[in-house]
């Protein structure tokens, strides 16, 4: 792992322009300071004693690049991972996320698999912690236009959706995110339409390389990041990775996902990541290194078109975006 100076310097960089901007305007109050405190020394990353991992599977290095499964790239510190965060059912700041989903509480939990599918059923946290786990190291590209690199542990969806024998009438996969608000206390809002709700197609949800993930750094998953299951589909756009994940449903039709309801112009089904594609207010050329000054070029398919460009031939990536 990375040493504490390099974490520490990879800290205040994240901890980027806009919070110190945001800041300076705040910094007047008392109450105020109190906030900036908070936000510049967010709490440790949480962790659930008991949900152990199990040992996790390393694929020799050239094997795992050569799959996808790993980069070279550095990857982002934990700290960084853990307190620049998007989750929007508990605080719409990145850095307020950490402070607001701290002691969420994941036991019990299950995750229900239904629809089209022969064999339906309900796997408690402790079957889906069961499935033998991999490291997964891929990139993150959230839509924004910032990324990272992370050490993810959990285990490939088409395993679990094997489980239950998807019918030939399934066509696409829809997920969706818990809905409490008495745990997520952001529904307690509008700012979106409650539960969040994703999708895949078939064939995108049985690639090996889209993972349901219990961890991260060989630990469990912290509640800011999707604990304790979430969805990992690297080369589509950061929102397409759906987190606290308790229902997965086989359907026939492409199904609504939470972004595309908000703002059909600007965010598609597919959502690949993708340079030549803009987004209407801003361009995806590229990207924000979280961690690092200066801006690197985006990658087509995030940089794994070698593994996924086959699911996409013959479509129009302009129009499918
Ligand atoms: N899942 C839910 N349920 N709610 C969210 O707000 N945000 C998405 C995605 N999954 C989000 C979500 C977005 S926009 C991104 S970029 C990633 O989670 C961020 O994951 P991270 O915070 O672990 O980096």
């Amino acid at each position: 792992m990375v040493d504490k100076s390099e974490k520490v310097t990879d800290k205040q960089v994240y901890l980027n322009r806009r919070l110190f901007m945001k800041a300076a305007a705040l910094a007047g109050t008392a109450t105020a300071s109190t906030l900036l405190y908070r936000r510049l020394n967010p709490p440790p990353a949480e962790r659930v004693e008991g949900d152990k991992l199990q040992q996790v599977a390393k694929a020799p290095q050239a094997e795992a690049i050569k799959e996808g499964f790993a980069v070279t790239d550095k990857l982002t510190p934990l700290e960084a991972i853990t307190n620049y965060n998007n989750f929007y059912e508990f605080d719409t700041s990145k850095s307020g996320v950490a402070y607001a989903a701290k002691g969420f509480i994941t036991r019990p939990w299950a995750v229900s698999v239904e629809g089209l599918v022969n064999k339906p059923r309900v796997f408690d946290l402790d079957e889906l912690l069961k499935f033998p786990l991999e490291e997964r190291i891929y990139r993150l590209r959230c839509v924004e236009g910032w990324s990272m690199v992370i050490p993810w542990i959990g285990f490939p969806l088409y395993k679990l959706l094997e489980k239950v024998e998807p019918t030939s009438a399934a066509r696409y996969v829809a997920f969706q995110t818990l809905l409490d608000p008495e745990r997520m206390p952001n529904q307690r809002t509008g700012i979106l339409d409650w539960p969040y709700v994703e999708g895949l197609r078939l064939d995108e949800a049985m690639h090996p390389l889209t993972i349901m993930a219990t961890g991260m750094y060989d630990e469990t998953l912290p509640p800011q990041d999707g604990a304790p299951v979430r969805l990992v589909v690297p080369w589509k756009y950061g929102f397409k990775s759906i987190k606290s994940i308790v229902k997965i449903t086989l359907v026939a039709g492409e199904p609504p996902t939470t972004w595309n309801i908000q703002a059909p112009d600007e965010y598609g089904f597919y959502s690949n990541v993708n340079p030549n594609v803009p987004h209407p207010r801003w361009s995806q050329a590229t990207e924000r290194r979280i961690g690092e000054y200066g801006r690197r070029d985006t990658l087509l398919f995030n940089g794994y078109a070698e593994q996924v460009a086959h699911l996409y031939q013959g479509m129009d990536l302009v129009k499918n975006f």
